[in-house]
Order: C-alpha cells, then structure tokens, then sequence
C-alpha cells in the first residue's frame, strides 16, 4: 500500500495518529519548544518512561530515536528523536537530520504503527534553516516509504506560516 503523506498546521500534541515524533534533546529529560509541550500535554509517564530509557542506555544521540507512552496525549506513542544543532551545514546536519526521520520511521515499523506525525526537527531552538529541511524531510520520508512498510499516514505537522508554504512547495512538486 502506497503511503499517503500529510501536511497539518498547529500543535502535534493534539493529532490522533499512533506515534507523534518529539524533537528531543540526548538527555531525553524534556526541554522547551515542541518538547515541552509533548510534556506538558502528555503529563508524567512520559518523562517516567524517558528516564528508564536513560538509566539503561543514557540517554540518546543525535540522530538517534526512542519510543515511550504518550502518556494522556490522544496519540498511542511519542518517538523522540534527537535532531543535529546547526552549524553552518559542514557538520554533517544533513545526514543526522535525515537519520532522525528515518529511524523515527524504523521505529514506527517494528511497532507495527500505521500512521506517525513529524514536527519541523531542528528548525527551531536548534537553527537548521527551514527551507533546506523541509525538502530533505519530505524526500528522507519519501524513499524510507517506497518499500513496504506498514505505514499508511505520514503527516508533516508545521507550527509557523513559513513552515506550512514551505511545506505546500515541496509537497507538490
Ligand atoms: N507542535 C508542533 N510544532 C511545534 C510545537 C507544537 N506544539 N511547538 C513548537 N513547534 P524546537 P529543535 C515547532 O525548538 O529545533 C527543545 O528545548 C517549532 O516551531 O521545538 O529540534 C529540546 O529539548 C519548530 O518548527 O526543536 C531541545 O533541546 C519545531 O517545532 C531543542 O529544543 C522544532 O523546534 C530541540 O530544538
């Protein structure tokens, strides 16, 4: 089955799919931005889970994933993924940010998940320019879905004006 891919404006807390994608930090233990409002929203068991996760494995790196409850968030999980700082593009941040989607997406498909939400990762607190992360987000989502997968729904979840046009290109080309 051909995976549909979304674009949703507003706040990912509030979408019902099975896995909303949390950009994280490696200590895992919650931060500002979308973060905090996977937090806030989500409640306790969320940073309860989180912590386990780090107590066995300390915490997670850049480009790197883990799942949790998504606590009393209507979605079934949070994937939270550590996306790269910006710094000026010779760091590798391509590669570690298309890794966060991808391995968000492994993770999706060993749970057996049909439909996983992303936020803009990295494009905020962390300064990767948006208009070079929403084609590699798109294209990243794109390949990982050509072979089956399981995944019926990808949505794009934009906060900002910005993102959401950059978004509506990209998707329609
Ligand atoms: N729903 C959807 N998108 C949101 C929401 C929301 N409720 N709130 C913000 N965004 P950022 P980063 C968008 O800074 O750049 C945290 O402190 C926001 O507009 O949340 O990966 C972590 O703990 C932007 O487009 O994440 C890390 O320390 C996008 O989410 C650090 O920030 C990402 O912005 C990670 O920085």
């Amino acid at each position: 089955m051909k995976t549909r891919l979304e674009l949703e404006a507003g706040d990912i807390t509030r979408l019902q799919v099975d896995a909303i994608v949390n950009a994280a930090n490696s200590s895992l233990l919650g931060g500002g931005g979308v973060d905090g409002a996977i937090h806030r929203a989500g409640g306790p068991k969320i940073l309860e889970e989180c912590r386990a996760i780090r107590a066995r494995q300390g915490g997670c790196e850049t480009g790197q994933a883990v799942i949790t409850t998504a606590g009393d968030l209507p979605s079934k999980h949070v994937i939270h993924t550590v996306g790269p700082v910006w710094r000026g593009g010779d760091f590798e941040e391509a590669r570690l940010l298309a890794d966060c989607y991808r391995h968000s997406l492994e993770l999706a498909v060993r749970h057996g998940l049909k439909s996983i939400a992303f936020p803009c990762i990295s494009t905020g607190v962390y300064g990767y320019p948006p208009e070079l992360a929403a084609p590699l987000a798109v294209q990243t989502v794109t390949e990982f879905c050509r072979s089956q997968t399981g995944i019926e729904r990808v949505v794009f979840c934009v906060f900002s004006p910005k993102d959401e046009q950059l978004y509506r290109d990209v998707l329609k080309a």
